[in-house]
């Protein structure tokens, strides 16, 4: 498995630049199933997961043309050849299950493989079943698949019992076409189901409400083609606003909205770091400022993003004092908590919740990322541990970082990719 080799760096200095939202575009491509037409979608962010969703299309029928160089993609789904992906493409990748709610409502029917839990959860997907059976599809559901068909959706009111931000996405995509209108309650209110959202409406889809609660879409007859650029990756944002603090750098961070990071901003500021909205981008200095402790626990949007939690842990590992921080939106996310403690953070940990004794020196060590937020959070460790950290199964950084060390290193970061067969990802295509 490829490797990250990480020395202890000096703080981080300079600007970086924030590519598209992984979490953004992943349903944007999903959505260009629901439109016979061509799908111009730009600031398309160069990574494995975005890969593996053009990799889906193609199976599915559609033409795609990709210009990741330039970060831009061209699909059109003129026709659509099959309603089974593959479990192969399929299993590598959860996002995938968002192209269920579009072939459901353009095409009468869905069968997709289960998709597995992760490190992070169980990640179960009750929630888009409910949103489809509300809406007139008979689902079946097989120890490895499941199946979903209907001659036309119709509109249903749907309640999420967890604003599930895949659920609240498939839901909205399969109401787009489906005759009436559904509204969604309690629904998910993340930048990229307004992302998404927005997309879908310039192609002539009719929802409104997005980023709030409540969301009401009324089916349309056909959408057509779209010209769109993706937001910016609010957690890639978050990654390099706490890799300045961690490192006690000065970081400016272009092309980032603030507004997508208030949660992130406000609780660096309650740290002692200073956080600037400036014209030329988002200021982050960590430089010569007494840090303290603080608390975090993640919610859904607009709530502290449970992607930042791993991310933020390892900073808090470094500050003096006693942070608390607990994790409510998935059950199992404190993974990178022993590989912390191997570089030795001292953390404690009791199901959900997790105390931090801050201001331990940290030292290298050999650890492994088990999800792409986990592994950031140890890179940006290794660049204050005495010595060399070695981050293990770095694919899981790359499905959601585009050019991850690439942007780090021009920061000052010493970090230096190591894989088997020597090909790097980053600047193999
Ligand atoms: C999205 O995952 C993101 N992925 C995740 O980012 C992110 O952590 C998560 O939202 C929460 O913000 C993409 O957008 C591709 P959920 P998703 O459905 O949609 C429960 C990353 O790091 N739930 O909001 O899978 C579930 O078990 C990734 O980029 C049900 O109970 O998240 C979990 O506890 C990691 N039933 C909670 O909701 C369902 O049918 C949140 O899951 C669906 C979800």
């Amino acid at each position: 498995m490829a490797k990250f080799i990480v020395k202890k760096s000096a703080p981080l200095s300079g600007e970086v630049e924030i590519s598209g939202s992984k979490n953004a575009v992943l349903p944007i491509m999903a959505a260009t199933i629901l439109c016979p037409e061509k799908c111009e979608i730009r600031d398309v962010p160069k990574l494995r997961d975005v890969d593996v969703m053009v990799q889906i299309l193609t199976i599915l029928g559609a033409s795609v043309k990709d210009e990741l160089k330039e970060n831009k993609l061209t699909v059109q789904a003129g026709t659509i050849a099959t309603t089974e992906p593959p479990y192969g493409l399929v299993s590598k990748m959860r996002a995938s299950f968002l192209i269920m709610g579009p072939l459901l409502s353009r095409c009468g029917r869905a069968r997709i493989p289960l998709p597995g839990g992760c490190a992070i959860g169980a990640r179960p997907i009750d929630l888009h079943l409910k949103g489809f059976a509300a809406m007139g599809a008979h689902i079946e559901e097989g120890s490895s698949f499941v199946e979903a068909s209907a001659d036309k959706l119709h509109g249903a009111n749907i309640y999420l019992d967890f604003p599930s931000v895949g659920a609240t996405e498939n839901i909205m995509m399969a109401a787009t076409l489906a005759e009436g209108t559904t509204i969604i309650e309690n629904a998910a209110e993340e930048p990229e189901i307004v992302d998404l959202a927005s997309f879908l409406n310039k192609m002539g889809a009719r929802i409104k409400g997005a980023g709030t609660d409540t969301i009401k879409i009324e089916g349309v007859e056909t959408l057509k083609a779209v010209t769109h650029h993706v937001i910016p990756d609010r957690i890639e944002t978050g990654t390099f606003m706490l890799a300045a603090a961690i490192t006690r750098g000065e970081v400016l961070i272009k092309n980032a909205l603030p507004d997508h990071v208030k949660p992130v901003i406000a609780k660096l500021r309650e740290c002692g770091v200073e956080v600037e909205d400036t014209l030329e981008g988002l200021r982050v200095t960590a430089a010569g400022k007494h840090l303290n402790a603080t608390d975090i626990k993640t919610m859904p949007y607009p709530g502290f993003p449970t992607d930042m939690q791993s991310i933020f842990m390892a900073f808090l590992t470094t500050v003096p004092g006693t942070s608390n921080i607990i994790e409510t939106v998935f059950e199992n996310r404190f993974m990178h908590v022993s590989e912390l403690s191997r570089m030795g953070a001292s953390i404690k940990t009791n199901d959900r919740s997790a105390v931090i004794t801050g201001g331990m020196p940290l030292h290298g060590a050999q650890v492994v990322s088990t999800d792409l937020r986990a592994g950031a959070a140890l890179v940006l460790a290794g660049l204050v541990a005495e010595g060399t950290t070695e981050v293990d199964e770095v694919y899981h950084i790359e499905r959601g970082y585009e050019r991850f060390v690439d942007k780090f290193t021009k920061l000052g970061a010493k970090i230096v990719k190591k894989s088997p067969d020597n090909n790097s990802y980053n600047k193999s295509k």
